[in-house]
This record gives C-alpha cells, sequence and structure tokens, in this order.
C-alpha cells in the first residue's frame, strides 16, 4: 500500500478533521467532505449518525486508495446511556463497573459508526482548581493504573475488530492534570520523580493492557511541549514501553507548537510533532500543510513520514475496516437509545456505587416514611437541568431523559408530597428566590438541600480559582438551616466542591458528582435505603483553596507537623488535613478494622505477603465496606511518599457480620510505581484502613530481604 500512495494521501493518512460538534478550540485549517473526497483526510471526529458517518465512509472508499476513515469521539463516560463522570466513577473503587461501564458506552457507539474514543483519561489530578479533574480517576497513581486497565479491557474488548468494542485512547500524555495553578492549559509544574512514580504509571498499564492510542498533553514540561517531546513520545512511550499504536494530538496542539514558542512556522511545528513521535494531526492542518516543507528544508525524513502512516494502516487493519465493505460500524438493528432496560440498570447501579456520604451528622439516612419533601436549590429543579446530571463530555447523552430527583422521589415515594424550589441560581449571583426556597422547607418534614456546580464550570477550559458554590449558594444553605428542619445536603459536580462551613452544617451530607442518566433514581434509592452510598473520595477533598494541592500521597517533612512545635510543618490558620480525605465515605461507624496481621515478616523480592484484617459491620443493615491497603517505605533514597495506596477491596458483609480478610500482596508491590530496578530491602510499613486518614491506620511492618 505504502508504494502506491502519493505524499498528499500519506498526510491524508496522518490528519484528522473535525465534521461537527461544538469545537474545543480554534479550527486553523477547517475542512469538509470534498477533503475526504479528495484522499486527504485519514481520520474524522465529532462526525455522528449513522447515515452521515456511512456517506462519509462511501467518500473514502470512492478515493483512488480506497482507505476507509477512522470515526473518533469523545465517548468519555457513555454514548447515549451516561454513566458517572470519570472521577464519581473511580469514587466505586470497582474495577469491574469500571469495565461493564466502558462496554456498554463501546457497544452503544461502536453500532452507530464509532471507532475510536478519546478515553480513558488517565491524568492524576491534585488541585481542584483544575476543570479537568472531572474526568479523570483522581489523585492516585495506583488507583488511575487498575482504572486505566480497566478501562482499555472495557472499551477494546479481546478484538477491536469484533462489534461492541472501541480503539481507546489514553490522555493526556503526561502531566496535564499538574497544570499550575490548576489553570487549565498552563505549564506542568512536576519534578522528574514525581512523573516517574505518579503521573507514568497509568499510562504505562494502559500501554500494557493494549491501548489502541495515545493522546499528548497541551502542555509542556520543562519548556517541551508534551506534542514535541520526543524523549517521552519517541523514548519513554514508545522505545522503553514498546507502545506501537498511533500517537494523536491534541485538539490544533500540533499548531500551537508556535505559541508555546518553540516552532516558528508550521513546517518547523509539524516537523517536531512528527519526530517525536505524533502521528496523528487533529485538525491544526499542520501535517498536510506543513510537512511537505519541513521536507523540502530536511527537517524531516520520508521515513518518519511513512512510519506514522504505517501506524495509521494498522490501526486500521485492528479495526477491521478493510475486511467488510462498511465495516461493523454499520451494525443492523435500531438506534441505541437511553431507554435499552440494562443500560438503565446498569447507570443506575453505577450511580449508587459512585455516590459518596460525605457525613450523616444527624442520622438522617434513610430517610424513612417523610409526608412532604422539599427539594431545595439550583440543582434539584422539576424541570430542565438534565444537562447537569448527565455533567460534561456527556456524548450524545439526553439530558432530558435523565429524570429529575423530584421526579424520581415521586415514583419512589408515592405517598409523599414533593415541593421544589430552585432559590437561587447555580451560577449568578441573585437573593430573590430564597423567601420562596424557605417557605417550602418550612413546610416540609425533610428537605433535601441540591447545591453545586453547574456542568459547564466543570471540563476542559473550566478552572476556577474559587471551586466552591457559585453565585448565592451559600446564602440559600444558611437560610435553610436557620429553619432547622431535617436537611440532607446533596451535591452535583466534577470536583470537590470547597465549602466546608455549608458541608458541616447539613444533617447529612451526598456528593452526588455528576452521576449520570440515572443519578435521580439512584440518589432517591439511597435516601429510601434501598442501596447504600457506595462510593468512597478518589481525592482528598480540600477545606480552602489555600491547602492546594492537598494529597496523601506526600513525601516525609524533615519537620513533620507536631503540635507543640511550631517549627514544624503546617500553616497558621488552617490545618494541613483536607476537610475528608482519600478513600472518606459510607456510612459512618458502621465498619471496624482490628487484628491486622502481615505475614510473613520478612519476605524476599519474589515473594508474597499476606495481609490478613477482620472487618466487622456494626450497623443495622447489610453494606460493602471498602479496604484500603497503603505501603510506606520507611526508608528509601529518595525518599518515598508517607503513604502508598496498593490495594483496595471492598467486602460485602451482613448486618453485624465479621469477616476476615486476606488480601495478598506480592513483594513487588513495595516497589515505586516508577520502571525502576525493582523495591529497595528494607523495613516496610503496611497501613490498612477505611480512608487515608493515618491516624486511624492499623499498621504492621515486614522486612524485605534481598533476595
Ligand atoms: C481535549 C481532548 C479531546 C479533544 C477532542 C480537546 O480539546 O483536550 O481531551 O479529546 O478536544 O474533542
Amino acid at each position: 500500500m505504502l508504494q502506491q500512495m502519493t505524499l498528499a494521501e500519506k498526510l491524508g493518512q496522518l490528519t484528522m478533521i473535525s465534521l461537527g460538534g461544538p469545537p474545543t478550540g480554534p479550527v486553523a485549517d477547517p475542512a469538509t467532505l470534498a477533503d475526504v473526497a479528495a484522499g486527504h483526510v485519514g481520520s474524522v471526529l465529532n462526525l455522528v449518525g449513522r447515515d452521515r458517518i456511512a456517506t462519509a465512509q462511501t467518500l473514502a472508499r470512492s478515493t483512488r486508495l480506497g482507505i476507509p476513515l477512522v470515526f473518533s469521539l469523545d465517548v468519555v463516560h457513555g454514548y447515549r446511556t451516561i454513566f458517572p463522570v470519570p472521577i464519581g466513577e473511580a469514587a466505586a473503587f470497582d474495577p469491574a463497573l469500571w469495565q461493564e461501564t466502558a462496554q456498554a458506552a463501546a457497544a452503544e457507539a461502536r453500532r452507530e459508526g464509532i471507532h475510536l474514543t478519546f478515553a480513558p483519561m488517565l491524568d492524576i489530578a491534585r488541585d481542584p482548581r483544575w476543570g479537568r479533574i472531572v474526568e479523570g480517576p483522581g489523585e492516585d497513581p495506583w488507583l488511575a493504573a487498575r482504572f486505566a486497565r480497566a478501562k482499555v479491557d472495557g472499551f477494546q474488548g479481546a478484538d477491536l475488530a469484533a462489534a461492541g468494542t472501541l480503539a481507546a485512547t489514553a490522555k493526556h500524555f503526561v502531566a496535564y492534570g499538574a497544570a499550575i495553578a490548576g489553570r487549565d492549559y498552563a505549564s506542568a509544574a512536576v519534578s522528574a520523580g514525581s512523573l516517574a512514580e505518579v503521573y507514568l504509571p497509568p499510562f504505562r498499564a494502559a500501554v500494557e493492557a493494549g491501548v489502541a492510542a495515545i493522546m499528548p498533553a497541551f502542555s509542556d514540561i520543562d519548556g517541551i511541549p508534551m506534542t514535541a517531546h520526543a524523549a517521552l513520545i519517541a523514548g519513554r512511550l514508545r522505545h522503553d514501553w514498546g507502545f506501537d499504536g498511533v500517537v494523536i494530538s491534541d485538539w490544533d496542539a500540533i499548531g500551537q507548537l508556535v505559541a508555546h514558542g518553540v516552532a516558528a512556522d508550521l513546517a518547523e511545528a509539524a516537523a517536531l510533532a512528527l519526530n517525536a513521535g505524533v502521528d496523528i494531526d487533529m485538525v491544526s492542518g499542520a501535517y498536510r500543510r506543513g510537512l511537505p516543507e519541513a521536507l523540502d528544508r530536511g527537517l524531516v525524513e520520508p521515513e518518519a513520514i511513512d512510519a506514522a502512516v504505517l501506524r495509521v494502516l494498522a490501526l486500521k487493519e485492528r479495526l477491521g475496516l478493510f475486511e467488510a465493505e462498511a465495516g461493523p460500524a454499520a451494525a443492523a438493528g435500531p438506534p441505541a437509545s437511553t431507554d435499552a432496560a440494562g443500560r438503565r440498570a446498569l447507570a443506575r447501579h453505577a450511580a449508587e456505587r459512585g455516590t459518596v456520604l460525605l457525613h450523616d451528622r444527624s442520622g438522617l439516612l434513610p430517610v424513612g416514611s417523610p409526608r412532604k419533601i422539599a427539594v431545595i436549590g439550583p440543582f434539584g429543579r422539576d424541570r430542565g437541568g438534565g444537562a447537569d446530571r448527565i455533567g460534561p463530555w456527556a456524548g450524545l447523552g439526553e439530558p432530558d431523559r435523565a429524570p429529575s430527583l423530584p421526579t424520581a422521589l415521586r415514583a419512589r415515594f408515592p405517598e409523599a408530597e414533593i415541593l421544589s424550589k430552585a432559590g437561587v441560581d447555580g451560577r449568578r449571583p441573585g437573593r430573590r428566590g430564597i423567601a420562596g426556597a424557605v417557605a417550602a422547607a418550612r413546610a416540609a418534614d425533610l428537605v433535601l438541600l441540591c447545591l453545586g456546580e453547574p456542568a459547564d464550570w466543570s471540563g476542559e477550559a473550566a478552572s476556577r480559582a474559587e471551586p466552591g458554590l457559585p453565585g448565592d449558594q451559600a446564602a440559600l444553605a444558611e437560610a435553610i438551616f436557620a429553619l432547622g428542619r431535617p436537611t440532607v445536603l446533596i451535591l452535583t459536580g466534577g470536583r470537590p466542591l470547597i465549602a466546608p462551613t455549608v458541608i458541616d452544617r447539613a444533617g447529612a451530607a451526598l456528593m452526588a458528582w455528576f452521576g449520570g442518566s440515572e443519578i435521580a433514581a439512584g440518589l432517591a434509592r439511597i435516601l429510601a435505603g434501598d442501596a447504600a452510598a457506595g462510593g468512597r473520595l478518589p481525592v482528598s477533598w480540600p477545606r480552602s483553596p489555600g491547602q492546594l494541592p492537598v494529597f496523601f500521597g506526600e513525601r516525609p517533612s524533615g519537620r513533620p507537623y507536631d503540635p507543640d512545635n511550631p517549627f514544624t510543618s503546617h500553616y497558621l490558620d488552617l490545618p494541613n488535613a483536607p476537610q475528608f480525605p482519600f478513600g472518606h465515605g459510607g456510612t459512618p461507624g458502621a465498619f471496624a478494622l482490628s487484628g491486622l496481621s502481615v505475614t510473613p515478616e520478612a519476605v524476599g523480592p519474589t515473594g508474597t505477603l499476606s495481609v490478613a484484617v477482620i472487618v466487622a459491620n456494626a450497623a443495622a443493615r447489610a453494606d460493602e465496606a471498602v479496604i484500603f491497603v497503603f505501603i510506606q517505605a520507611l526508608k528509601a533514597l529518595p525518599n518515598r511518599p508517607v503513604l502508598e495506596l496498593r490495594a483496595v477491596e471492598r467486602v460485602a458483609l451482613a448486618p453485624g457480620e465479621t469477616q476476615r480478610l486476606t488480601i495478598p500482596l506480592s513483594a513487588a508491590a513495595l516497589d515505586r510505581l516508577d520502571d525502576g530496578a525493582g523495591p529497595e530491602p528494607g523495613r516496610y510499613a503496611v497501613r490498612v484502613g477505611l480512608d487515608a486518614e493515618r491516624s486511624r491506620h492499623l499498621v504492621a511492618e515486614v522486612m524485605l530481604g534481598a533476595g
């Protein structure tokens, strides 16, 4: 094939154009179906609808070489049926669920003609000012690696040519989440050590799982934009890790190398990206317009172009596009609909499992049989507001078919009267509606106070310097709390929302994230006690933007905080600890851990430890405990974080049940997560707890021998 291709046809294979959807950036090189017909396009994003896709594919197949197009879309947390946003799904700490929802999304999208998704997003995020924290699995690299495997397996299945699969794209390679001060598109502030131990491991896991594509981040590391980062793309990714899939630039990112100040023109930009190992140019036109000149100027070798083309053709081969006339895309049957009962049920299950009970200070859950429920706040409106339930990057999700909380409550509490009043706007100040909301709440015997941030205040280009409750929501909350009615706060959002007083003052508080198509039904069941709020926080929940970044995996200080010694690491005006630690959630006081033993006490590098712990459910209802196993290397140079997550187990317990749980932990798990030479011999602490708060951990020590 390669020998028959002209340069323009080769560059066409390296060109991805957008044929629909709202652009997420400038469109420097607008392209049309005429470019497809001319054989100058290899892949398309944002074109949806079976017929439109089929038309474009027919055009591509009628070109001189007839090479089919790859159709791609951000299928991030669902296609039609929308599951919780990734941070909310991560809260379920359930790899089987992560895989299943990806599978369901792939099944819906592929039958509509989509071949490739720009997911999973694997950016570790420790600063909720960064809006894209919503798109990833949170703050921890071990968890993110687990998430990466589950998502890649779920999207891709065993065979990308099979129906119901999508080629996955691990993004954004790498350290995009380390954007300075949480400002999207800013330079990443990252050390070599945390690059290796925090930001890269999830991508290595995706590569090991066979991910088809990787997307470099918009950001730079030490002045080298990731789109031009030869050491990390050609070096780490391809050479060291053996990645043989395609690297797809982010939106216009090759053209933006000029704005980054590393290229003088499009030819230089294209050469930098190609030589770094970027195969596909998403919408900038730099490859088709800049590479011919780059060749003339000797900035690139023809072989580099050929190698990229071969990788693109290999992806098309892997997707089975050369085989069938119209590919598996043209599956028969009705278009995907959110109503498919199985997917609805899965979406509800995922919503319940991702929702986090932040506290239940007043013991309000389950709520019993209230006669009058007032749903107060801009995120509990009876009509509209569906976009804030399905959240950002919701594919072809249908906001109007994500029932509202009042609707779901009417179905679950048919005897109760349900009132709903927004009170204030979810983004802008204005207090005129507060009096009406207070009147409604006064008449109720249960108040559900639905506050948060709107979907478009979360995601790309949605950084917030003060990621709390926008507008006058706090004033509404104060007015409602002043009534002294039993009040459950239900938060909607894509990040931990910094609103410590409002959260504390509620009788109980739930974080529902943007929980997807079925979040309202899930919440109704949680309130009724049919289901537990199964989530645990995949991120530390800060008290103040002044603490950011706040995360559990800090390195040790030479002066760790000691309340009796002022010259230790602390703030004068705030505690160091977040409002809620990573892992926090679940029915307060339900579970107790005891009797930790880790055996054998000494282990060689190829051995396995057995971590045994007794878990008791003291509550009056069946529930699942989530148990976290951390390690701490007690001496290492460079030193290692004070806590490193290495295992998470969910255990279902009947009321009053006690179980002895045994978790195998290979000695290799004592290693750093980088590409290093294996764990250093020495003493390690194994710390087991229900969250990352160290003072509550059970601790055992083991000795790792040299082998
Ligand atoms: C985002 C990517 C996304 C792409 C295509 C960009 O703006 O950064 O994550 O996949 O747009 O929609």
